[in-house]
């Protein structure tokens, strides 16, 4: 069983390269779907999730070429079925992408239901809204979303919540309806952007990606096109954290400063020294980290994706701070784990009060999901003594090469498979 073996203790000191956020290049390549034509993506990150994705597009009859591991080639003018049954797809959030995707150009898909990690309930009711309000028919059969129309046409449609998921399926299916489509209430985090250029890109014409209300005019095409997707907003805030956490210096590089704003606010709330420049991000904690409150929000507030590295590091710091979870129920189920290094925090409803300590200790704990996970490693490195942490599969899921660039950093990190790895790490870390 894979874990990382963790040494604490070491100051994590020099420059990260960030890679393609994750959560844009699903939606993207979901995306590449709608063209018959070829297109070219850049920027891909080499990740668990992406790869079930490309695995599932690639079983429907996507032509797909990783010309080197960032870069990906995609045809989809060959797709030969619209039914998506995979076992691995159960696993990942962003199979609904391909409902949108192929719904739009085909007008129709049946897609297992999404699964992805466990952070509370995950209604997809505003996606189905969606289709529905453009003409589709959608029901939810043998586990698997059918969507199906005899044809698309846009609509006004106002999304209860702001959801990052159901914009994102939604715009896509609206690409090639016939007519305007406006969303109203529309997520604005930098990937639904990103997706919309994207599909500006093959020809599709979307206005106000980014603002509380998206414009799209149905075309009739999509052709192909080239594309970098934007630097990963969460891998830069996680390693920015991870600077804080351990009393480091890291410079996040190829990042969008605009991106982690709400990040570098906090960063320097709790005494860090931040430096932008063009495309870099210097985090220098010099000094004893002090308390705040924070509150997740929808872009442009502080990421829910974000919350357990934040808390991570306000265990770790003088007085008392207040974490409000207000995007998923679930997301404190680090605590437990926190807490068995050495933190005091205690949970009520979707507040955590936190009372800093001075230090952590190493135990063996489990990441209970993707950030968590990333969290809790954070944690770790810098904790007294020697962790294993373990279920790294959550991390993999969305951190590439997560221990091999927080060694570059001077962390004591190592995969390890075995018991006999485990003790020779100990024997090496003293
Ligand atoms: C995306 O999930 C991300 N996943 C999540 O990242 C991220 O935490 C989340 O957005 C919020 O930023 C991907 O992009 C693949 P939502 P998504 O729809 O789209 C409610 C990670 O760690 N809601 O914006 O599933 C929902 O319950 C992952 O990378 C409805 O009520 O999130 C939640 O309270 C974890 N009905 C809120 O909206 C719906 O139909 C926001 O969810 C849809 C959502």
């Amino acid at each position: 069983m894979e874990q990382y073996a963790i040494r604490g203790g070491n100051p994590l000191v020099g420059e990260v390269e960030i890679g393609g956020a994750k959560n844009a290049a699903l939606p993207i390549l979901a995306a590449s779907t709608m063209t018959d034509e070829t297109v070219y993506i850049d920027n891909i990150p080499d990740v668990r999730d992406i790869n079930v994705l490309l695995d599932a597009m690639e079983n429907i009859g996507v032509l797909i070429k990783r010309t080197d591991r960032h870069k990906v080639v995609l045809n989809a003018g060959n797709i030969g079925n619209v039914v998506l049954e995979d076992e691995a797809l159960k696993k990942i959030r962003s199979s609904y992408y391909l409902v949108g995707a192929l719904l739009g150009k085909y007008k129709h898909a049946e897609v297992v239901l999404p699964g992805g990690c466990d952070i509370g309930s995950r209604p997809i009711d505003q996606h189905i809204k969606g289709f529905r309000a453009l003409g589709a028919t959608v029901t939810i059969e043998h586990g698997l979303i059918k969507a199906k129309a005899e044809r698309l046409v846009g609509n006004h449609i106002y999304m209860d919540v702001s959801s990052v998921g159901a914009t994102i399926n939604v715009m896509m299916a609206a690409t090639m309806a016939e007519g305007m489509t406006i969303i109203e209430n529309a997520a604005k985090e930098p990937h639904v952007v990103d997706l919309a250029n994207f599909l500006n890109s093959m020809g599709a014409n979307i206005k106000g990606a980014g603002t509380d209300v998206i414009r799209i005019k149905g075309v009739v095409k999509l052709h192909g096109t080239e594309y970098t997707v934007i630097p990963d907003q969460i891998e830069a805030g996680t390693f920015m954290f991870a600077a804080a956490v351990t009393k480091g210096d890291v410079t996040v590089k190829n990042v969008i400063p605009k991106h982690l704003e709400s990040i570098t606010a906090k960063l320097l709330e709790i005494g860090c020294e931040v430096e932008e420049t063009d495309d870099c991000i210097r985090v220098v904690a010099s000094k004893p980290l002090q308390h705040t409150h924070v509150k997740t929000l929808p872009y442009p507030g502080f990421p829910t994706d974000m919350q357990p590295q934040i808390a991570v590091a306000l265990a770790l710091s003088e007085g008392t701070s207040i974490v409000t979870e207000s995007i998923f129920e679930n997301r404190f189920k680090y605590v437990d784990e926190l807490t068995r290094m050495g933190a005091s925090i205690k949970v009520e409803g979707n507040t955590a009060i936190i009372t800093g300590v001075d230090k952590y200790t190493g135990a063996s704990i489990s990441a209970p999901d993707l950030r968590a996970g990333a969290a809790l490693v954070i944690a770790a490195l810098a904790a007294e003594g020697t962790s294993t942490v373990d279920d790294i599969k959550y991390i993999q899921r969305g951190y590439e090469d997560f221990h091999l660039k927080l060694q570059s950093l001077g962390a004591q990190i190592e995969l390890v498979q075995t018991e006999k790895d485990f003790r020779k790490f100990k024997l090496r870390t003293g």
